[in-house]
């Protein structure tokens, strides 16, 4: 644990020597959705292996970069690409970015992903706010708890900020943007879902499928962060033509699709919270 907090520290310790601001709000960006990074104004951009114990992203359509500037005029640290256990991270490595923004004085955390649809209801290309999960991933937090960054049986009653919930739904309305709301169903992948598995996640109560963002968020709640999640719709897993095939290709083109759309309501929520930053 000491040798892993001295990991969290150094990792910290360079990142704030490279940037200017110091933002209290961190994004993570999913699968094609790293165009948001693109919109960072005066932005410093740090690859991955330039900051000490970080790990490569080896997937498609994930760049690589930690990226810090400002979004609307709000100072952000955004990881553009993550890492995923299916890459076969362990569960202190997929996390490790989280500890160390908490260390950098993070407070808020963004999380957007890619997902397969399983609420009938949904269709390529909708953006879902996340508003709870089903972890069916190792919980990253099995081992000793780290008790500088919380306490052993975090709550997870409210893991989705409701504040931030709702701004976001009055944004969206502003916007004419239809939003879904539901529950993130996280798997380890990284093979997709057989149509059976689908259709026991929808009945288990999930809305959307996927292979990130809940070791994350689990990580980021243990330290007290204020998590907010968005989920683009990028299939369907609720029916299958004879010749369908599920590909990631897919999947990286219709996020890249409706980035620019999730990109707008991340700014304009930013908006939102910069009077109540301030
Ligand atoms: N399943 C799991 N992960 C995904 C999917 C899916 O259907 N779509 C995008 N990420």
């Amino acid at each position: 644990m000491d040798k892993l907090n001295q990991q969290y520290k150094e990792a910290a310790a360079y990142i704030a020597s490279r940037i200017k601001g110091k933002p209290s709000i961190a994004i993570i960006l999913g699968s094609g959705l790293g165009s948001l990074a693109e919109q960072i104004e005066d932005a410093t951009v740090i690859p991955y292996d330039e900051i000490p114990h970080f790990q490569q992203s080896t997937v498609p359509g994930h760049r690589g970069n930690l990226i810090s500037g400002r979004l609307n005029s709000v100072e952000v640290l955004a990881m553009q690409g993550r890492f995923h256990y299916y890459e076969g991270y362990t569960m202190q490595q997929v996390t490790f970015p989280v500890r160390v923004m908490k260390l950098l004085g993070i407070e808020y955390l963004f999380v957007s992903n890619a997902a397969g649809g399983i609420n009938t209801s949904f269709k390529v290309g909708d953006l879902m706010i996340i508003r709870d999960h089903i972890n069916m991933m190792p919980n990253p937090l099995i081992g000793p708890n780290n008790d500088s960054f919380g306490v052993r049986f975090p709550d997870m009653t409210r893991t989705y900020d409701r504040q931030l919930m709702a701004w976001m739904e009055e944004i969206a309305q502003e916007e004419s943007i239809p939003l879904k709301k539901g529950v993130y169903v996280g798997l380890t992948g990284p093979s997709f879902e057989t149509p059976a598995e689908y259709a026991f996640y929808g009945k288990a109560g999930g809305d959307a499928i996927g292979m990130s963002t809940v070791p994350e968020v689990i990580v980021a709640r243990h330290a007290g962060m204020r998590v907010f999640g968005m989920s683009v719709i990028t299939n369907e897993g609720y029916h299958f033509t004879d010749d369908f095939v599920n590909d990631g290709a897919d999947v990286i083109e219709a996020a890249n699709k409706a980035a620019g759309q999730m990109t707008l309501l991340f700014k304009k929520l930013l908006k939102e919270m910069l009077s109540f930053l301030s």
